[in-house]
């Protein structure tokens, strides 16, 4: 096999193809959820932090919302970038860290379906799917950034959307949106298979969970669930 000869992995969902590009992680059953449970309408100006492959970007674009897509990672800006060609829809693609890439620009809505995997101590590393999977020691690094910009970079009445596992606290997401300004709500919540590096990461995921989401013994699923705060 030569170096060039892996094959082209696609996923094709309601009715757009996207490319698996190498270096960035296949959609997975949080990237559907995501997708299926924010609201997008058309002429939204939208910007999502940490695009990935660009599913959610490209299905916005879709539904006519003008969208910023950024990532860390430049093969998920590149592999964004392709797939709303692929779609003949246009992205606005950048990379860079949080909101880096967007200073002094607000939007209508403000999402993402951040790395939230908590990480233990040592554990970090700064490949592509570390880059996707892991929020730092109790799994909101990236998030507390996240909301903590969010009212600079949103219209008043503006939305910001993102994805929680329960076990890192939908009280705690409710309660730091509010000190941020936000009316916040739950949009919705989906049982989901327990994530694989869930299992490996067991012992520390348990001492992060305060409010006492994971069962005894071992989890055969987890809650996922889609937090919104709309800025007064
Ligand atoms: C869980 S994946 C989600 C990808 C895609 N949005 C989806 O739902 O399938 C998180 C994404 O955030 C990106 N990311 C990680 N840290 C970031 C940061 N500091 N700034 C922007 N993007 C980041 C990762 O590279 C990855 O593409």
């Amino acid at each position: 096999m030569t170096p060039d000869d892996g094959g082209v992995l696609l996923f094709g969902w309601r009715g757009a193809l996207f490319r698996v590009a190498d270096g960035v992680q296949p959609p997975k059953a949080g990237s559907l959820f995501f997708c299926r449970r924010v609201p997008v309408t058309a002429d939204e100006r939208v910007l999502e932090v940490g695009c990935g492959l660009g599913l959610f970007a490209v299905l916005a674009a879709r539904a006519g919302a003008r969208v910023v897509a950024t990532d860390v990672m430049p093969a998920a800006v590149e592999a964004t970038r392709a797939n709303a060609v692929l779609n003949g829809v246009s992205v606005d693609t950048r990379l860079g860290d949080g909101y880096a890439p967007v200073a002094g620009e607000r939007f209508d809505l403000v999402c993402t379906n951040p790395p939230q995997m908590p990480t233990p101590p040592g554990r970090e590393r700064d490949d592509a799917e570390a880059a996707a999977d892991n929020g730092g020691r109790d799994g909101w690094a990236l998030l507390d950034r996240v909301i903590a910009g969010a009212p600079a970079h949103l219209v008043r009445g503006g939305r910001l959307v993102f994805s929680l596992f329960d076990f890192l606290g939908v009280k705690r997401a409710l309660a730091t949106l509010s000190a941020r300004g936000f009316a916040p709500s739950v949009l919705a919540t989906e049982v989901q298979p327990f994530p694989r590096i869930g299992y490996e990461r067991l012992d520390h995921l348990r001492s992060i969970d305060v409010e006492g989401t994971l069962p005894a013994g071992t989890p055969a699923t987890v809650e996922r669930v889609i937090v919104q705060g709309v800025l007064a």
